[in-house]
């Protein structure tokens, strides 16, 4: 990052936060509230794009992801919504340029002390979903403690996706299932997909109904395949750092336009 980097970013968070307490008043209101969705999850993409057109390097875009974050978690508490993921880190990024994995890793560690107290403030419940050991100790360390000090929160829970892959889960949930076959807790016949369910890591979290991808690119990258199989898919050209909770408002508005039909006809969904 350049040597007047952290300058730019706070004054830019400050000018960003400004600008979306301004704008916090379009689709919130048409937003029908009753039929909210329970989760969302988003896949953050574009910050290295967005801040290379900036002349600046990747980390840059990462740092100012975090205002839009901050911005996306505010505006779901104010929803009411129950469940929010963030895909955070894949499995697959572990590949990325050791310089950009050591920032991501460093930035997530300063992120998650910087905001706990605000997530106790706004009854913010976090949660991780993916491989942790895979992460390093300071930053499993610090998850570990947050999650502690989050848990008792009864708001809106924040689900990290780190470390995570969907295969990489179905792979674990495969192991796990064929361990319990052999050590007799667990009977083949038996298993159907509310037990796989059980072995996955979304485990007591519903599946989304709305899930959005920034960033321009139409694909969901190895992201909650098996929970995403009814899930409203929503793109948009945005990226990630422009991204707030005006346009999450947006995005729910448009989700509540839609028909979901479940396999059904339409005529069976509008005559329930
Ligand atoms: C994808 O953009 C984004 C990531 C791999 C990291 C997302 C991380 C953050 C938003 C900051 C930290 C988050 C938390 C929850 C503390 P990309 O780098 O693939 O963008 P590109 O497609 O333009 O290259």
């Amino acid at each position: 990052m350049k040597t007047d980097g952290n300058k730019k970013i706070i004054s830019l968070h400050l000018r960003t936060h400004a600008f979306c307490v301004k704008m916090d008043n379009g689709y919130k209101e048409k937003i029908d509230l009753t039929k909210l969705p329970r989760h969302i999850a988003i896949i953050m993409d574009g910050n290295g794009r967005w801040a290379q057109e900036k002349g600046e390097d990747r980390l840059y875009g990462h740092y100012h992801g975090v205002n839009s974050v901050r911005s996306v978690v505010e505006g779901a508490s104010e929803l009411g919504i129950g469940y929010l993921t963030l895909y955070a880190f894949s499995t697959e990024n572990w590949d990325r340029p050791m310089e950009e994995v050591t920032g991501l890793m460093e930035l997530l560690v300063q992120t998650i002390r910087k905001e706990v107290p605000q997530l106790n403030k706004d009854n913010v419940r976090l949660k991780v979903i993916g491989d942790l050991s895979m992460l390093p100790p300071e930053a499993q360390r610090e998850m570990n403690e947050a999650l502690k000090e989050t848990e008792n929160n009864t708001g809106l829970t924040l689900v990290l996706a780190l470390s995570y892959s969907s295969r990489w889960e179905l792979e674990k949930a495969v192991q796990n299932i064929a361990m319990d076959i052999q050590n007799g807790k667990l009977n083949a016949d038996d298993v159907n997909q509310s037990t796989l369910e059980k072995y996955l890591s979304t485990v007591d979290i519903p599946d989304p109904e709305l899930m959005i991808r920034t960033g321009g690119e139409h694909r969901v990258s190895n992201f909650l395949l098996y929970q995403l199989a009814y899930t409203e898919l929503y793109f948009t050209n945005d990226k990630w750092p422009d991204f707030d909770k005006e346009k999450l408002f947006k995005a729910v508005w448009e989700y509540q336009n839609r028909e979901r039909r479940f396999g059904k006809t339409g005529e069976q969904i509008r005559n329930k």
